[in-house]
């Protein structure tokens, strides 16, 4: 299979399409070894996951120490966010996050998960929802709402606008400790500040010890918000659980996402017949691109008559 991978690297890096970089993350843990390998040692290079963590904010001592030139906007939904590649000097990031910046790698499993950056389904699903809300389809007014793998918390901020209370997850602590809470402090004026944190809480690690913590404490989510977190197909189960288990029973999750992610393998026809197959969930798609790289939105809930 190795011999089989790399001619699979030639192929698509003779392709000339761009700067595509190859990175061996995971190795079933089911394989022998190979004729120079103990299992043992294969096993050694199973991914290993941080757990998870409630994250606290004092909204006395924070302050926003980004120039305006580093922060860049969504005009028609009125949300502004830091520009990380102007602003990487002012943001205190740690080790794996910084080197994958310094690579320009948008992704280092169980290290770095793509938080710096915003990804483009998020602007398709703010969009989305800003037409729900005009349409009185969609009201965030009250809600419990998830920004579930938030990066730049630019759903979340948006749920927040529109009077929700919001728990923002990323993998990584110092995407949300520089980025996340920085880009909350840019949206609302310094005299809110305080009141909008109190409707928030902050969550680093990986989704399955995630759900452990917010399971505990009982919690239940009106609405799940999440863009671009269904690339890999081995965290896609995690997924199916959380929404699963923190969803209410009348509750929607919103997912945005690319139709296929090349080169990591999720996709979401595959997702969703994993989450379909799991019993209580059902999908459908409400938006799709017409132009550009395939993306959609998925609308889930809870079938009517399970
Ligand atoms: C590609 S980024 C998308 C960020 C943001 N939602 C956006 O659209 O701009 C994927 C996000 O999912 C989170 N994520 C990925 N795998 C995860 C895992 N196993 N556990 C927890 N979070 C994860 C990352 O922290 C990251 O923020």
């Amino acid at each position: 299979w190795e011999r089989t991978l790399a001619k699979f690297e030639l192929s698509v890096a003779g392709e000339g399409r761009g700067a595509w970089e190859f990175q061996l993350c995971h190795v079933d843990v089911f394989d022998d070894g190979g004729p120079d390998r103990s299992p043992r040692d294969v096993v050694a290079n199973v991914l290993s996951w941080a757990p998870a963590e409630e994250l606290k904010f004092e909204a006395d001592v924070l302050d926003v120490s980004i120039k305006s030139s580093s922060v860049s906007s969504i005009t028609d939904a009125n949300i502004c966010y830091i520009n990380p590649s102007s602003a990487l000097q002012e943001l205190t990031l740690d080790s794996d996050v910084l080197n994958a910046e310094e690579q320009h790698t948008d992704l280092v499993p169980s290290k770095y998960e793509g938080g710096l950056k915003v990804w483009e389904c998020t602007f398709d699903l703010v969009r989305y929802l800003e037409n729900e809300i005009k349409d009185a389809k969609i009201d965030f007014d009250g809600k419990d709402v998830l920004d579930l793998g938030c990066g730049h918390g630019i759903l979340g901020i948006f749920a927040l606008q529109k009077g929700a209370r919001v728990h923002f997850q990323d993998y990584n602590k110092s995407v949300l400790s520089s980025v996340t809470i920085q880009n909350i402090m840019l949206n609302f004026p310094h005299k809110e500040w305080k009141n909008k944190l109190n409707l928030c809480r902050f969550f680093s690690g990986d989704w399955e010890s995630f759900l452990q913590l917010v399971k505990e404490g009982g919690q239940k989510y009106d609405i799940i918000l999440s863009s671009e977190t269904i690339y890999n197909p081995q965290n896609q189960q995690k997924l199916c659980s959380v929404f699963k288990k923190t969803l209410n029973s009348n509750g929607t999750v919103y997912l945005a996402g690319k139709t296929y992610y090349f080169g990591v393998g999720g996709s979401l026809r595959q997702f969703e017949s994993m989450l379909c197959s799991a019993g209580d969930l059902t999908s459908e798609t409400c938006w799709k691109s017409s132009d550009g790289v395939q993306r959609e939105i998925l609308k889930i809930t809870f079938k009517k008559d399970r």
